[in-house]
């Protein structure tokens, strides 16, 4: 897929103030600092569309964003976040759950996880928490620039095997690097598929 535009739409703190629409999304999750933002430039070659810091919790707001005008990807702020106050994290929860939860043209979440750590139990309850909903979902492995290949694949079936004791059917593995673009044909071409169906 060709990305031609990609603008951005509204900042929102509710499901409720999100875009009235019915255009396909696809929004980008996971932990504080695993590279969502970041991912979504390198998607759409746009280096400033969506805000990237070193320090976690950048991203406070759903953040819709309009690709070739007939999509959209969505930046969500992570979850995790170590130094986020007791009543941060409840309002994460409540407000990010309710958009995952309600948002009716959500195609499809990318999870994404950083590759350079083994499976986490937030990562892995929030999955958990997704497929008891029937929300659907794919999985990206960030940051695969500090990987070397063989301890990639390595770290890849370790994932999978992880996955399998929770799953029967193991939801489909992208991996990335917002720093080579590593990734970015598959996703698109995934996205791409989607939307089609
Ligand atoms: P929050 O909005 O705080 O939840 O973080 P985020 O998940 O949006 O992460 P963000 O894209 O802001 O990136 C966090 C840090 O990781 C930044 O310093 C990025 O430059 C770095 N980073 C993101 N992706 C990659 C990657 O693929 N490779 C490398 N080497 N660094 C990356
Ligand atoms: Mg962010």
């Amino acid at each position: 897929m060709i990305i031609k535009e990609a603008e951005f739409v509204i900042s929102s703190d509710d499901v409720g103030k999100c875009p009235k629409t019915k255009l396909p999304e696809y929004a980008f999750i996971g932990r504080s600092n695993v590279g969502k933002s970041s991912l979504i430039n390198m998607l759409t070659g746009h280096n400033f569309l969506a805000k990237v810091s070193g320090k976690p919790g950048k991203t406070r707001l759903i953040n819709h964003f309009l690709i070739n005008k007939e999509w959209y990807m969505v930046d969500l702020p992570g979850y995790g976040f170590a130094h986020a106050s007791k009543t941060d994290k409840e309002k994460w929860e409540l407000f990010i759950r309710k958009y995952l939860a309600q948002r009716e043209n959500l195609y499809c979440i990318f999870v994404l996880i950083d590759s350079r750590h083994e499976p986490q139990k937030i990562d892995l309850e929030f999955m958990q928490w997704l497929g008891e909903n029937e929300i659907p979902f794919v999985i990206v492995f960030t940051k695969t620039d500090k990987l070397k290949k063989m301890k990639l694949s390595g770290f890849m079936q370790e994932y999978a095997d992880k996955l399998m004791e929770y799953w029967e059917q193991i939801p489909e593995m992208f991996v990335s690097s917002s720093e080579t673009g590593a990734g970015r044909e598959e996703i698109l071409a995934f996205i791409e598929r989607v939307n089609k169906m």
